[in-house]
């Protein structure tokens, strides 16, 4: 049976691309799910991609995810470092966690260095550009399906 990701980007991600592309880089939010789709389907892997800018819609989606994924690749953007509520549907859900971002936040505002996620993900790719999706991916395939490459 094919493994399901459930990829889910938060607030400000459906601006990918021309939002400080300096430091988001310039690909689309579309560009990334459709390379993420690309990859998913060689690695024998279902996809479902959803954005959204609010933190209850994307508790819903966590929570259905429950029923519907294997595993979750979550870039909680600005949501990462202040929801609760998010971590709590995190804990809810049994399958792998990879927390993603685009930037290095490290590197960035000190209010940026916490991330409440962080604490739940089984793995954190943080400051690989649009790559750190695929890099999750990869790491999916690796847990979920035993592929190496
Ligand atoms: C981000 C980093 C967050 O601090 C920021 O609020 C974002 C994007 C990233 O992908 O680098 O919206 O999650």
């Amino acid at each position: 049976m094919q493994k399901n990701v459930l990829l889910l980007n938060g607030p400000n991600l459906n601006l990918l691309g021309s939002r400080q592309p300096d430091i988001y880089g310039v690909e689309s939010l579309d560009d990334i799910v459709d390379a993420c789709r690309k990859l998913a389907s060689e690695l024998d892997l279902g996809l479902r991609a959803e954005q959204s800018n609010h933190e209850g819609t994307l508790v819903d989606l966590i929570q259905e995810a429950r029923a519907s994924a294997d595993a979750i690749i979550i870039n909680a953007g600005a949501y990462s470092h202040t929801s609760v509520a998010i971590l709590d549907a995190l804990n809810s859900f049994d399958g792998d966690v990879i927390e993603v971002h685009l930037s290095n936040i490290h590197k960035r505002e000190a209010f940026r260095h916490h991330s409440f996620i962080s604490s739940r993900a089984s793995g954190i790719i943080v400051g690989c550009g649009s790559h750190g999706y695929l890099l999750a991916l990869r790491q999916l395939a690796h847990v979920l399906n035993g592929t190496t490459r």
